[in-house]
């Protein structure tokens, strides 16, 4: 028998639906609630809510697990690569040996940028943000592929494949002229010789007189903290891509707003606000033992940044896995004597023994560990959050086609809990106080 949940609102009793997802999460069906009491639900930040029906990523915090598309973290991590991952979860299942080779073909196919675009990036002034570059120039690439940025999802959902594959790779070129524009350096031209990760690193790094070869380990890290920054479920950046998708809009528009959300320094921005605490400990001449007393003392100024997370309460699966990978980044690079770094892991072993950090179950998350390889492979601070968004774009792309596919999509339309003055008469400019 189906299960229901009793509501009872000024002595009417209705009996909301319970909705169970594939791994027995449950969810009170309140779609009918106003209907039938008058009330709405109020949920500032959204914490208890569920706004859709998604198959594209399951977490449970308590429990540490990620998977995309039923795929456990750990193993895709271990066996997969950020290019299969990003297919798996556009498409939902893994590609094929053929429809894995026909998709690096469209990513290599697509990774050069037209050249009227790279006039635009000139008239950014030099300094300009590159999360602001790009995400005005993921809105401008849709001017230059109309036939896939219709607003109309009938039709931008035929070019699916395509529009994906575009802008999976466009946007590691894109973030790479960014990085280059706002340094004035010239830009770099992919090559179609280079795989996504090493292709990237070549057009941010290299010099018309000097390639850029990347270490396979280097490559390798990039690859990992793709792949694992890949999907996250409803997160900021996801919702609004939902939102702004419900409208219509198409997977341009919709994913250059995933990127202004992810901006914001409570979303994208903390693995760089973890080298801004390691830089500001040392420049106080610390070891990391004073920061991790004064971060007890709960104050949210010295929190140990990059340590907790509102969703994982036991460990961050993520940090687990980029950690190894860490290591050896560091070790092939030959770094040894950074000081961040030597503040960084007497952070971390002092914090993994406190009995304060113990009992709270606060463990370094994704963003401790990504910080540190995004510094130790050359990659820019302002950077650190384009990073995340390329990453990202896999998951941004599958929700935009739930959001996109769903006969039964309205556009997204919350309401509110209204606490302003009530009516009043309107009174003429002589007669205010
Ligand atoms: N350092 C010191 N104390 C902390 C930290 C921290 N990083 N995080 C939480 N605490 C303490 C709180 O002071 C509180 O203590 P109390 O019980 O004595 O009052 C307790 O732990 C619980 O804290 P909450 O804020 O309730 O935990 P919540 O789950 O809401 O917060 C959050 C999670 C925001 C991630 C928090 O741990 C934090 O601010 N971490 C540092 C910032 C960070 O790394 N953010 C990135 C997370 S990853 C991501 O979101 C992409």
């Amino acid at each position: 028998m189906a299960q229901s949940a009793l509501f009872k609102v000024d002595n009417k009793e209705i009996a909301l639906p319970i909705i169970v997802g594939s791994e027995n999460e449950k969810a009170i069906d309140v779609r009918n609630l106003r209907a039938e009491t008058g009330c709405i639900t109020y949920d500032d930040g959204y914490g208890n809510t569920g706004s859709c029906l998604s198959s594209v990523t399951y977490i449970d915090g308590e429990e540490g697990i990620l998977r995309y598309r039923g795929y456990p973290i750990e193993q895709l991590a271990e066996n997969s690569s950020f290019v299969e991952t990003a297919y798996l979860i556009i498409h939902g299942e893994l590609p094929t040996l053929e429809q894995r080779r026909q998709f690096s073909l469209a990513l290599t196919e697509n990774a050069a940028i037209h050249s009227g675009m790279e006039h635009l990036f000139e008239g950014f002034p030099s300094g300009a943000h590159p999360m602001a570059i790009l995400s005005a120039m993921l809105n401008s690439l849709g001017c230059y592929y109309p036939h896939l940025a219709t607003n109309d999802h009938q039709r931008d959902l035929e070019n699916y494949a395509q529009t994906a594959a575009l802008i999976i790779s466009k946007v590691r070129t894109v973030a790479a002229y960014s990085y280059r524009a706002s340094r004035g350096l010239p830009y770099i031209y992919p090559r179609r010789d280079l795989p996504y990760c090493e292709n990237f690193l070549h057009m941010m790094f290299s010099e018309p007189y000097q390639p850029y070869v990347a270490l396979p380990e280097v490559a390798a890290a990039l690859n990992l903290f793709l792949l694992l920054h890949a999907d996250h479920e409803q997160n900021c950046s996801t919702s609004t891509v939902r939102m702004v998708a419900s409208s219509g809009a198409s997977l341009f528009a919709s994913t250059a707003a995933g990127v202004c959300a992810l901006w914001g320094p409570l979303h994208g921005g903390a693995n760089m606000a973890v080298i801004e605490m390691l830089k500001s400990i040392h420049a106080e001449g610390d070891d990391g033992s004073k920061f991790v007393e004064a971060a007890k003392s709960g104050t949210a100024d010295k929190r140990l940044m990059g340590f907790g997370h509102r969703v994982y309460k036991n460990y961050d699966p993520r940090a687990k896995i980029i950690k190894k990978s860490f290591y050896s980044a560091l070790s092939s690079l030959k770094i040894k004597d950074d000081p961040l770094l030597n503040i960084a892991m007497h952070l971390e072993e002092a914090a993994l023994k406190d009995d304060y950090f113990l009992a709270r179950k606060l463990y370094p998350n994704v963003d401790f560990y990504s910080g540190l390889i995004m510094r130790a492979l050359g990659i820019p601070e302002n950077m650190f959050t384009v990073m995340f968004a390329i990453g990202r774009m896999p998951g941004w792309i599958a929700n935009w086609k739930e959001t996109a596919v769903n006969p039964k999509g309205r556009i997204y339309r919350p309401r509110q809990v209204y606490t302003g003055p009530t009516k009043r008469d309107y009174l003429p400019l002589h007669q205010r106080k």
